[in-house]
This record gives structure tokens, sequence and C-alpha cells, in this order.
């Protein structure tokens, strides 16, 4: 049973899976989506069992941007009084790792929400881009800020300012991208790194997460101090001391998540 409209999801061992699933509207973003998402990213993050999650659309279309036909007749201030987006942050503070596995359009909201993710894996058939100027607007989940964070401030500029959509390679070469896959084997490569991720022990996972996106926004002295006391504070863990002693012991560990 699946208790949502406009996705699809799925637990698959410890990895969550969630598939937008607007196929007629290759897979823009309505508000609808964006709650569904966030629910579903939620819930797989506040389970335990879960220790990896992967958000993929279709083939065809990973997302073709936020719901342009939704958003068309809206004012500025319905836009603010409704916090347009706003679920987003919610999304992006899930503390279990997501993968964004993308194939066809990645486009304005639909590169930001691949953006929102820690790990972007890309069909060779992937397109990202921000054409929001092409409407006359600006990205508004996000692009402006993580597009200058993954690519730089010179790249980001050029994609934000002209709209022009990038390949998979293109992508890749400028940091956009975690590692390029055959079309075909997408979701199979997604499904194994979602494994390995969900294999390890999840507190030194959630560690390395909240630590990894401390770096995207502080100074490199202030997100020194959070990795130290990170790598402190699991030295507490159970699984800390398997793994060390699996390691001495020449054997696999066996992780009990705490
Ligand atoms: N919003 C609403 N509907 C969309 C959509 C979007 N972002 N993208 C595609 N669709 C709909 C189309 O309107 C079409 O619906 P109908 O059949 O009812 O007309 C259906 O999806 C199929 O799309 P196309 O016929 O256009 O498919 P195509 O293969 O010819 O073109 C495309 C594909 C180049 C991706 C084209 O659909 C397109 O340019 N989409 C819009 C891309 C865009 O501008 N994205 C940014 C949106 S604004 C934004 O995201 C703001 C933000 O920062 C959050």
């Amino acid at each position: 049973t699946n208790e949502y409209e406009t996705i699809l999801t799925e637990q698959r061992g410890r990895v969550g899976w969630i598939t937008l699933n607007r196929p007629q509207a290759l897979n823009a973003l309505n508000s609808q989506v964006a709650e569904e998402v966030t629910a579903a990213a939620t819930a797989f993050d506040a389970d335990p069992g879960v220790g990896a999650i992967v958000v993929t659309g279709s083939e065809k279309a990973f997302a073709a941007g936020a719901d342009i036909k939704e958003m068309e007749a809206m004012s500025a201030a319905e836009i603010t009084a409704t916090d347009h987006f706003g679920v987003w942050r919610d999304f992006a503070a899930v503390r279990t790792p997501v993968i964004a596995a993308v194939s066809g359009f990645a486009l304005g909201g639909g590169c930001e929400l691949a953006m929102m993710c820690d790990i972007i894996l890309a069909a060779d058939n992937a397109k990202f881009g921000q054409p929001e100027v092409n409407l006359g607007v600006i990205p508004g989940m996000g692009g402006t800020q993580r597009l200058i964070r993954a690519v730089g401030y010179y790249k980001a500029a050029e994609l934000v300012l002209s709209g022009r959509i990038i390949g998979a390679e293109e992508a890749e070469r400028a940091g956009l991208v975690s590692r390029i896959v055959p079309t075909a084997d997408l979701l199979a490569e997604a499904s194994t790194l979602a494994e390995t991720i969900a294999s390890k022990s999840l507190p030194s996972i959630i560690a390395a997460k909240a630590t990894l996106d401390a770096a995207m926004e502080t100074t490199l002295a202030v997100g020194l101090d959070i990795e130290r006391e990170a790598f402190a504070s699991l030295f507490d863990t159970v699984d800390q001391k398997e793994g060390m002693a699996a390691f001495r012991e020449k054997r696999p560990p066996q992780f009990v998540n705490r």
C-alpha cells in the first residue's frame, strides 16, 4: 500500500526508496510532491532501520523543475505568506544520507532537489540546469547558493544567468555529479551504493553527514572543531570498539548501530 499520490516509496533492506511519480508533468515538483517527498524522507530518517535513502525519478526526468503551472498566477505576497518551497528545508535537514539517482532532466527545482542530496549519481543521459531566467524568475529552492558551493562562482553564474542546460559529463567535470553510470545501470548502482552506506555504523554515518554539511556552512576553523568533537563522540559507541576490534582480528565488523 502506498500512502502517497505523487511518489512511490519502498523500503528494501536498510534502504528507503522515494520515486517521483508524476510522469504526465515530468515529475514537476508541485506543493503536493514537495510535501510527500519530505514526509517520506522524514519518516525514513526517523526509522533506525533505514541507513540510506535514494531519491529518483523516471528515465526521462528526475524532475523538470518546480511546477510552473502551479506558480504562474501567484503573487509575491502569496509566495511569501505560504512559504512556497519552505517544506524543502525539512527535506534538506534529513540526517540520513540521501542519494539522488538522476536520469533525464534535472532542471530548476529538479537540479536543486538533487543538490539537497548528499550524493548525485547521474545516468549518462542526465541533463542539469537552472533555466528559471527563461521564465522571468530565478532559482528558488537553493540553486543560487548550493550550485556555487558545488561548482564555484563562475560556472554557477554562467548557468544561472544564461539558463544553459548541461549534460552529465560537463556536470561531472564541474563537480555537480558524484559519478556517471550507464543509464540502464542507474538504479542498480544507486542500490549498491545505498546498501554500502547503510551497512556502516549509523552513528558514524550520521556524524559524517552532519560534519560534511557543516563544511558548507562555516569557516575552516569552526568546521575542524565540529569534526574533532564529532570524531571524539564516536569513541563512546559500541560500534567504534567493534569496528576497531574487527580490524585487529581480521574479520568483518558486526555493527549494532549504537
Ligand atoms: N512545471 C509544470 N509542468 C511541466 C514542467 C514544469 N516545470 N516541466 C514539464 N511540464 C509538463 C509540460 O507542461 C507537459 O505537460 P502537457 O503535456 O500537459 O503540456 C509535460 O510536462 C511534458 O513536458 P514537455 O511536453 O514540455 O516535454 P518535452 O520533452 O518537450 O520537454 C523539457 C522537456 C525541456 C524539460 C520541458 O518540459 C521544459 O522546459 N520544462 C520546464 C523546465 C523549467 O523551466 N524548469 C524550471 C521550473 S521553475 C523552478 O524550478 C523554480 C525553482 O527554482 C524552484
